[in-house]
């Protein structure tokens, strides 16, 4: 949408379907191979509008402690030239330190907005290569739909994955990513990649999926094992770690299913943040 010099975007989750971790490389990143979809469902929104100073306005991460303050500087950097201040404003629906992406997601979508309300026209490679000067997964978020992302996640190459439908359980306390990706350090190093072939349809997902921070999220917050424990038993298939946590997405084979399981959820985890989503298999518009 745009009007009288605004743009505002849809900055969606994202859930890792696989997410596999490598040893710690001298940077201090993980080498990682992870299948990633962008979700359609709740998502925040970002306005980002022309102002006589830079601002970002978002409820609890204010000003440039926010990744879209980052994701300015990396798009006047890209562009190599003074840009007009911009003022973007982020109405949220995503939890934070969840691990679906929601801080990532803004900064990409501040990326996109911006380009489009300046018709910087940068195109999605320039874009990708700002947002990987954000952080590691902000390049995924200009491309949506489902990748596989290595390196420390901002190599991204198209993939396919199956349909499903899902009911992601946000606990109140959040995980911060640094902290999860140390407590995995300290552990066993996860088994080798078996190289199983991504299913065709979402019941394939309940062997396939995979989360190597999960043994370090659940020693960090111990809580989260009774919470898998909790959403499994209530029917998910499987129950996941999103990401680096604190989120659990559970997954369900269709619409009906995924609807009945957050139900069933909302009455056994009363207080919890959840989010009824999916993925189709589309990719994101815009671009
Ligand atoms: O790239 P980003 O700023 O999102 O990463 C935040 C932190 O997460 C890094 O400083 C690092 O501690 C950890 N990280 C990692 N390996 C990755 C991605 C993130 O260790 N592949």
């Amino acid at each position: 949408m745009s009007a009288m010099g605004s743009v505002t975007l849809p900055a969606p989750p994202k859930v890792n379907l696989r997410l596999l971790v490598g040893p710690v490389r001298p940077d201090g990143y993980h080498p990682l191979t992870t299948l990633m979809v962008a979700l359609d469902g709740p998502a925040d929104a970002v306005t980002v509008t022309r102002a006589d100073e830079r601002q970002v306005e978002c409820p609890g991460i204010d000003g440039p402690t926010n990744l879209a303050w980052a994701a300015l500087d990396a798009l006047e950097a890209e562009a190599g030239e003074a840009l007009p201040p911009l003022a973007v404003h982020i109405a949220k629906a995503l939890p934070a330190q969840a691990g679906i992406g929601g801080g990532s997601s803004d900064a990409a979508t501040t990326l996109l907005a911006a380009d489009q309300l300046l018709g910087l026209g940068l195109g999605a490679e320039r874009l990708e290569r700002a947002a990987a000067d954000v952080g590691s997964d902000v390049p995924f978020f200009i491309r949506g739909g489902a990748q596989w992302a290595t390196g420390r996640g901002e190599v991204l190459r198209p993939a396919e994955a199956p349909a499903f439908e899902c009911v992601i359980v946000a606990p109140g306390t959040g995980l911060s990513t640094p902290a999860v990706y140390a407590a995995f350090d300290d552990l066993p190093a996860p088994p080798p990649d078996d190289h199983a072939p991504v299913p065709g349809t979402a019941a394939g997902l309940a062997t396939w999926c995979r989360n190597d921070l999960w043994p370090a999220a659940r020693t960090l917050d111990p809580a989260l094992a009774r919470l898998h424990a909790d959403i499994t038993a209530a029917g998910a298939a499987p129950a996941l770690l999103c990401g680096s946590g604190s989120a659990i997405c559970a997954i369900a084979a269709d619409a009906a299913a995924a609807d009945a399981l957050a139900d069933r959820l909302a009455r056994a985890l009363p207080g919890m943040h959840l989010l009824r989503a999916g993925f189709a298999g589309r990719a994101r518009e815009g671009l």
